[in-house]
């Protein structure tokens, strides 16, 4: 008999709560349960019986127990995902999806690409790892002088080889793989072993600029920086070229832009976004260029610098951070 009632319970189907009350009331229920009841019938039987039959009701308890428990744990919502047992994994997602947006300096390599392209550049890029000689010497920065330290290089493993310190070496590049005329632009990351604060990050990106041709003129160089700069910010917007040093170019200039600041004593001040000037005659000897024919300029200028200026950023470690609050305002 109670090999039988092991047989029932394991082929009961419990499906549903109200199918395990019944299976409960069914087996183990106080009344009239099957398995109870037969623990009634104990003394009914031989005493040396007793034993192996009790032995054998007890089993068929245990497992009608277990089937129970086998249910409940079914049901119950599991410790690692407390909300998996109520969600319906049928449902259609919840629309629209918030929609992403550019970062805000792509937004600014795109509106600088623009305004160059309609001056008729082109896009190069060049590699962010990069041998000495295209970063410095064929730059016409000396062998072993401080300039190279100047701009806080990461070398790597093995020397000779470096994160790329600017974009100027995709100058050599360019005029390597094709001759003058050139007109291009160069977007790029570029890397830096500077101590981090809101001004400067250990990378960032610059766009350079380099326009070869026979009688290129600074005044070209100037016309085409001012137009930039009118169409990056305004018709009104102040600039200013003043003396500088590059070992690349002769004369060379920095660009200023009048940043307005109500808070400020003097009502604003003058803020640093490019470098430029006429390309040195030693970097067209070292690209094998004859220097009394061919002239030009360049210019390097800093994206998270412009994009800083147009959206009134503070610091540049925002454009690092990921923060979605900073992020989704683009
Ligand atoms: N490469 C220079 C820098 O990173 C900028 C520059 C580019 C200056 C081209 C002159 C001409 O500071």
């Amino acid at each position: 008999m109670p090999d039988d009632i092991l047989k029932d319970i394991e082929s009961e189907i419990i499906d549903s709560t109200e199918a395990a009350e019944a299976f409960r009331v069914k087996y183990l229920g106080r009344k009239s349960g099957k398995i109870t009841g037969m623990f009634k019938q104990i003394p009914e039987v031989p005493p040396q019986e007793r034993k192996a039959l009790g032995q054998r009701i007890n089993q068929a308890k245990q497992r009608a127990e277990a089937r129970l428990a086998a249910f409940e744990a079914s049901r119950a919502p599991r410790d690692d995902a407390p909300h998996a047992a109520r969600m319906d994994r049928t449902l259609p997602g919840r629309l629209p999806a918030p929609p992403g947006s550019l970062h805000p300096l792509t937004h600014t390599l795109h509106d600088i690409a623009q305004v160059f392209e309609g001056f008729g550049f082109s896009i190069a890029t060049g590699p962010e790892i990069e041998t000495e000689w295209h970063n410095f010497t064929a730059l016409n920065f000396p062998a072993d002088h401080p300039a190279r330290d100047m701009q806080d290089t990461f070398f790597l493993e093995p020397d000779r080889v470096l994160l790329r310190t600017h974009t100027s070496p995709v100058q050599i590049r360019a005029l390597v793989a094709e001759p003058p005329p050139v007109r291009i632009i160069v977007p790029g990351r570029v890397y830096r072993n500077e101590a981090v604060s809101y001004k400067s990050y250990c990378l960032f990106h610059q766009v350079e600029g380099l326009y070869v041709d026979e009688g290129v003129s600074f005044a070209d160089l100037k016309q085409a920086l001012r137009l930039f700069v009118q169409a990056m910010f305004g018709d009104d917007a102040r600039m200013r070229f003043r003396p500088s040093f590059f070992p690349f170019t002769e004369p060379s200039a920095e660009v200023d832009i009048w940043w307005a600041d109500e808070t400020l004593p003097q009502k604003g001040r003058w803020l640093e976004i490019l470098g430029c000037g006429m390309v040195d005659p030693n970097v067209f000897a070292s690209v094998d260029l004859d220097p009394e024919r061919w002239t030009g300029y360049a210019f390097g200028m800093g994206v998270e610098r412009i994009a800083m200026l147009r959206y009134g950023i503070r610091d540049i470690r925002a454009f690092y951070e990921n923060d979605i609050r900073f992020l989704e305002q683009f």
